[in-house]
């Protein structure tokens, strides 16, 4: 499979298996899915739910011989209520136990957010702490100690702007390896891909379906469907594929990994031969034409009249 190079040699395959929204009781099927499909790279977070799931399906492909540990790339996340420096490592070890693995090969800061410990999402203005309480240097800073332990082999973050990715550089004795965000035809996020390429860091499209199964109260009810998007459904017409594949393809023909999120054999499967589409020219010219914009994750859940966080400063206006 295609994959994409850490400055250290090592190679992150480019699509992955999204674990976000996947149940327990669904996600270790699905894992299991994808290993015999052929994915080599799955996608977790301690706030989804369901490592320790995930892990139950990765000891059961280790064990049985499917794959080995080395042949897989696994990236987790640090929730917002494990941004201090004493919080840091501990978080990762709890994911570490939940997933069954020695090391992570990619552990990433999930969001520029911060909460106090034990919340797990904040309600209102006590929950959080802020950028003075918690700066992003201080949660980096434990990102590195735990790379420095070899508990992770590549460090990065999520949801970052260009200022907040800057600030960790400046302050850190590394910068990040990766940063993962929303991105699709609708949110291409060139300003923030031409910053990343600038500095050597490699990106993570996520949502790249528009991520349809989220629960109704984080979605808006005029939200636009990726899958029926027209240039979209032009070309699956035209290289007789889904409209899915379209919509991976578009970011692997950018040398940008992607993490499709599914619980069914099939569309797993589908997803993986995303791979095989041979873009012409003209037609990833359509898909990058497309001039409609639209963030489906806009983190309004973190910000608002009961948090210190804005809309402004997580994602600076910029959709581009
Ligand atoms: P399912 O898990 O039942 O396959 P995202 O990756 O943007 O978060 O999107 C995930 C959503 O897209 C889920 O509802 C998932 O459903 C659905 N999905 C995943 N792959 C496909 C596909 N090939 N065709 C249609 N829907 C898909």
């Amino acid at each position: 499979m295609k994959s994409i190079k850490f400055s250290n040699g090592d190679s992150m395959p480019i699509i992955g298996l999204g674990t976000w929204k996947s149940k327990p009781g669904e996600v270790y099927q699905a894992v299991l899915w994808a290993i015999e499909s052929g994915y080599r790279h799955i996608d977790c977070a301690a706030i989804y739910d369901n490592e320790n799931e995930v892990g139950n399906a990765l000891q059961f492909a280790f064990k049985s011989g499917l794959v080995s540990r080395n042949e897989m790339f696994i990236t987790s996340k640090l929730w917002n209520s494990n941004h201090r420096l004493e919080d840091v490592q501990p978080a990762l070890k709890k994911t570490l136990k939940d997933l069954k693995l020695d090391y992570l090969d990619l552990y990433l800061v999930h969001w520029p957010i911060s909460f106090k410990k034990g919340i797990g999402f904040a309600q209102n203005r006590e929950d959080f702490f802020t950028y003075n309480d918690v700066p992003l240097s201080q949660t980096w800073e434990g990102m590195e100690d735990c790379k420095s332990k070899g508990l992770t082999k590549h460090i990065g973050v999520s949801n970052f702007n260009i200022s907040k990715l800057e600030e960790i550089s400046r302050t850190g004795s590394q910068g990040p390896e990766m940063n993962q965000v929303e991105m699709h035809p609708l949110n291409p996020q060139h300003k923030l891909v031409e910053y990343c390429r600038s500095k050597g860091i490699h990106m993570t499209a996520y949502s790249p379906l528009g991520s349809g199964d989220r629960s109704a109260s984080v979605k808006k009810s005029d939200e636009p469907s990726l899958f029926e998007n027209p240039v979209v459904v032009e070309l699956a017409d035209k290289y007789q594929v889904s409209a899915a594949q379209i919509l991976i393809a578009y970011s692997i023909h950018r040398d940008i990994v992607v993490i499709p999120k599914s619980v069914n054999e099939g569309r797993i499967k589908q997803n993986l031969a995303a791979e095989e589409i041979q873009f012409d020219k003209e037609d990833f010219e359509k898909l990058e034409k497309i001039d409609l914009r639209y963030r489906f994750i806009d983190g309004s859940f973190f910000t608002g009249s009961k948090s210190p966080y804005t809309q402004q400063d997580l994602w600076e206006n910029d959709i581009s």
